[in-house]
C-alpha cells in the first residue's frame, strides 16, 4: 500500500457528503481476489466480522480476533485501489474503554491501510466513537441488530418492530451522530423506523435488511453471489455460485478420475535442441 494508492481511494468525508444523494453502494470484502473484482462498482467495501461466520466456519462473530481482522483488511487493500476501506472492530477490543478502542484501532489503521473503522453499539458507544473521531480515526457507526451483542439479544433479533423500541433506537442514532461517526450501518430494524432515523440525521444510513429509503445499503458478498448456505429474507441472491462452484468442481472430478485431464494443452513438453532432447511427449508431439 502506498500513499498515493489511498489518496486516490474514496474518502470518509466523501462518503459523508453523500447524505440524501446518489445511494452508497457497498458490499463485505474478506480477501484481495473479491476486492479487485468488486472495486469498480463499490464507494465502500466492508472488512466486516461476519467473515467469522462465512470463512471461518464459527456460529457468530463473536470468537473473531483482532489480528484476524487485520490480516483481511490489509488483503482487501492490497486488492483494491478506488474503494475506501472500512474494518470492523471485533467483540472485545473496543468496549472496555475509549483509549483501549484507539489502540487498536489505530493498528488497524496502521496495519491494514484502510481508511476508517466500524464498530457496533449505539449511545453507549458515543464517548468511544468521539475519542477515536477526535484522534483521527473515522468511525462508521452499527445500530439496530448488533451481532456481536447476539449472547445479550438471545438470537440474532430484527429491531424495531415494535413502536415502544423506537425512541431508544432513535436515541441510538442521534447520539452516534453527535459523537461524529461519519456513516451508520442500520442492520435488521423495522423498515419504516430505518426510514424515519434516516431522515432524522444528517449523517449517510447504510442499511441491510433495513429500508430502501436508507442513503446506501450492504450485503455480505458471499450471500448475494449465491455462495451462502442459508439465506435470510433479507438477502437478494444476484448471482448463483454455488451452483457454479459444484458444476465445475464435479466436471474436474470427472476428468481426473477418466484421465482426460490434464490433457496437452495442460502439460509441458520438453525444450528441443543442444542439452535438450530429441524425444516426442507431451505437448510437443
Ligand atoms: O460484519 C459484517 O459483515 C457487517 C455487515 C453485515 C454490515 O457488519
Amino acid at each position: 500500500m502506498s500513499i498515493q494508492n489511498n489518496i486516490k481511494r474514496m474518502t470518509a468525508p466523501q462518503i459523508t457528503a453523500r447524505k440524501g444523494g446518489d445511494p452508497v453502494v457497498s458490499l463485505t470484502a474478506y480477501h484481495a481476489h473479491t476486492a479487485a473484482l468488486i472495486d469498480p462498482f463499490v464507494d465502500f467495501m466492508l472488512v466486516g466480522d461476519s467473515l467469522g461466520m462465512v470463512m471461518h466456519g464459527y456460529d457468530t462473530t463473536v470468537p473473531v480476533p483482532l489480528d484476524l481482522m487485520i490480516m483481511h483488511g490489509a488483503a482487501v487493500v492490497r486488492g483494491s485501489s478506488q474503494a475506501l476501506v472500512v474494518v470492523d472492530m471485533p467483540f472485545g477490543s473496543y468496549e472496555e474503554s475509549p483509549n483501549i478502542a484507539f489502540r487498536n484501532a489505530a493498528r488497524i489503521l496502521k496495519e491494514t491501510g484502510c481508511g476508517a473503522v466500524k464498530l457496533e453499539g449505539g449511545a453507549h458507544m458515543a464517548e468511544t466513537i468521539s475519542y477515536l473521531t477526535k484522534r483521527g480515526i473515522p468511525v462508521m457507526a452499527h445500530i439496530g441488530l448488533t451481532p456481536q451483542s447476539v449472547n445479550v439479544m438471545g438470537g440474532f433479533k430484527t429491531q424495531g418492530r415494535k413502536e415502544k423500541e423506537w425512541e431508544s433506537l432513535e436515541l441510538d442514532a442521534t447520539a452516534i451522530t453527535d459523537a461524529g461517526a461519519f456513516a451508520v450501518v442500520i442492520e435488521g430494524m423495522a423498515e419504516l423506523l430505518a426510514a424515519r432515523i434516516t431522515k432524522m440525521i444528517p449523517i449517510p444510513t447504510i442499511g441491510i435488511g433495513a429500508s430502501v429509503d436508507c442513503d446506501g445499503q450492504i450485503l455480505v458478498l458471499e450471500d448475494m453471489l449465491g455462495l451462502s448456505p442459508r439465506v435470510p429474507k433479507f438477502v437478494k441472491e444476484f448471482g448463483n455460485l454455488r451452483e457454479a462452484i459444484q458444476n465445475s468442481v464435479e466436471a474436474y472430478a470427472k476428468e481426473v478420475k477418466a484421465r482426460k485431464f490434464p490433457s496437452r494443452e495442460h502439460v509441458y513438453g520438453m525444450i528441443k535442441g543442444k542439452g535438450g532432447t530429441t524425444r516426442k511427449t507431451g505437448s510437443d508431439k
